[in-house]
């Protein structure tokens, strides 16, 4: 179907804010994560890092603390809030009135996992687009899991997350050992 811009206009497809939600278990954000919001805010008016509260998964850092490490990070953009949520990504998002549900992609091995929660996730509630953006080169090979490992045992995470992050997660494991 050919969209001219009356039909836009009429269904509000132009000039309409458009709002992402940004969903994970962010634990902790990590530079990769920054790197997908900052791309995300030049196609998104708003972006909301959404984080997941049960995640499946043990977390290392408690809500707060993962709500206080994005809280510093993301200060200096004006249009990104920080929100948490249980149950279902699309019903968040549609609570949030987002249109779209930002992910970011590093390596093919991500494909999969990804392509199958954006089909459930578009049959769920087909008015909300996933949209996907190719992390920065640097952070490829980046995830919170693996350079949390590194950090366990000693390894160097410097340049990999924020300082703020990194002093935390420093924090963490001196405790625990
Ligand atoms: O950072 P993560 O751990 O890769 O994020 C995964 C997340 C939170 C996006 C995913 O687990 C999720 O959306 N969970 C909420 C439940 C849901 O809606 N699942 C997808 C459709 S069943």
């Amino acid at each position: 179907m050919l969209l001219d811009a009356d039909h836009c206009q009429q269904k509000g497809l132009i000039d309409m804010p458009k709002t992402a939600i940004y969903p994970g278990s962010f634990d902790p954000v990590t530079n990769g994560h920054l790197d997908i919001i900052e791309r995300g805010l030049k196609l998104f008016d708003k972006i909301i890092v959404a984080i997941l509260t049960n995640p499946g998964k043990q977390s290392l850092f408690a809500l707060e603390e993962r709500m206080q490490m994005l809280e510093v990070c993301l200060k200096k953009f004006s249009n990104v809030e920080i929100g948490t949520f249980d149950g279902l990504t699309v019903d968040y998002a549609a609570q949030c009135n987002a249109q779209g549900i930002l992910r970011g992609l590093r390596a093919l091995s991500d494909f999969e996992y990804e392509f199958q929660m954006a089909l459930m996730n578009r049959r769920l509630n087909r008015e909300i687009q996933t949209v996907f953006l190719m992390t920065g080169m640097r952070w490829i090979y980046t995830s919170s899991s693996i350079i949390k490992e590194a950090a366990q045992f000693g390894g160097n995470i410097k340049g990999m997350v924020p300082p703020v992050v990194e002093k935390r997660i420093r924090e963490k494991y001196a405790r625990k050992s």
